[in-house]
């Protein structure tokens, strides 16, 4: 056995985020790549492979098209650029409403060959007796409510949900059902502020929100969003940066140089050996 004792940073893990209820506000973005996820890892509890790297990563129309080999190379390529967030897999469309057992399968999946923490399902009510399946048989478990990205097709858009009546009850009834059937956080997307306080107020583990008001235990958003990579900004992103504005001044001032032969220069080639 080696000598050499190796420093191990600990990872986040469900029990912790699960402890931050009511505590300071848990910070997680989405990570779709090594190098982001080194870069994001000091400042984040949680990183999620959101299954909207088919959007954001592979120009698909929606999240529909991800497939579980997808979600595997980026759960596998973030756990390797980060050493202290919890990673969390978002598990595609298709791989797990179906059945608890077809659920597990492809969640054990994930989970051994990404090494990540937990996995995130999306499916509202039909999906409660899957969770608790999952979570009794150790595979840790994020849910989803409020506006649901793989239902687009349902819905017929990207629309913000339970603002009023029958489906604002229904909501928060999954929210209270996804928190009792074991999972450790709990996403709340695209709601109004009154539905997201009291999904919060009665649920006994995080909720994370995404256009879902400061009245969440946590917030999370699409980085490339709130880089300013796109040209679009979704009215619940605010954006900390210009990606897209610094990525075009430096693309087209490298182009300028190829095209004046300015690049590359003496500081940037290889002289052959004297002698
Ligand atoms: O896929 C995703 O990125 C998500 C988050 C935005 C919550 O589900």
């Amino acid at each position: 056995m080696s000598s050499h004792r190796q420093e191990a940073v600990r990872r986040v893990a469900a029990p912790d985020i699960a402890a931050r209820k009511g505590q300071t506000p848990v910070v997680c973005l989405t990570a779709y790549s090594a190098p982001m996820a080194e870069l994001l890892d000091e400042h984040c509890d949680l990183l999620l492979v959101g299954d909207s790297v088919g959007m954001v990563v592979h120009g698909l129309p929606n999240t529909v098209g991800v497939t579980l080999e997808m979600m595997i190379l980026h759960g596998q390529a973030v756990m390797r650029g980060s050493k202290r967030a919890m990673v969390v897999v978002d598990m595609p469309f298709g791989s797990y409403e179906g059945s608890a057992e077809l659920a597990y399968a492809n969640a054990a999946r994930v989970m051994k060959e990404t090494g990540a923490q937990a996995v995130k399902v999306e499916a509202g009510a039909t999906i409660i007796d899957t969770i608790e399946y999952l979570v009794k048989r150790g595979i840790p478990v994020m849910g989803h409510v409020g506006l649901r990205p793989q239902a687009v097709l349902v819905d017929g858009g990207f629309k913000a949900k339970g603002r009023a009546g029958e489906e604002r009850r229904r909501i928060l009834e999954e929210a209270k059902a996804t928190a009792v059937a074991g999972a450790f956080a709990i996403v709340v997307e695209g709601v109004a502020e009154g539905l997201a306080r009291e999904i919060t107020e009665a649920v006994e583990v995080p909720t994370i929100g995404i256009g879902a008001s400061a009245g969440c235990d946590g917030q999370i958003l699409v980085t490339d969003d709130m880089l300013g990579l796109f040209d679009w900004t979704p009215k619940f992103v605010r954006r900390y940066g210009d990606l897209r504005g610094e990525i075009s001044r430096a693309v087209s001032s490298y182009a300028e140089d190829v095209r004046a032969r300015r690049f590359p220069g003496p500081a940037e080639i290889y002289f052959a050996k004297a002698g």
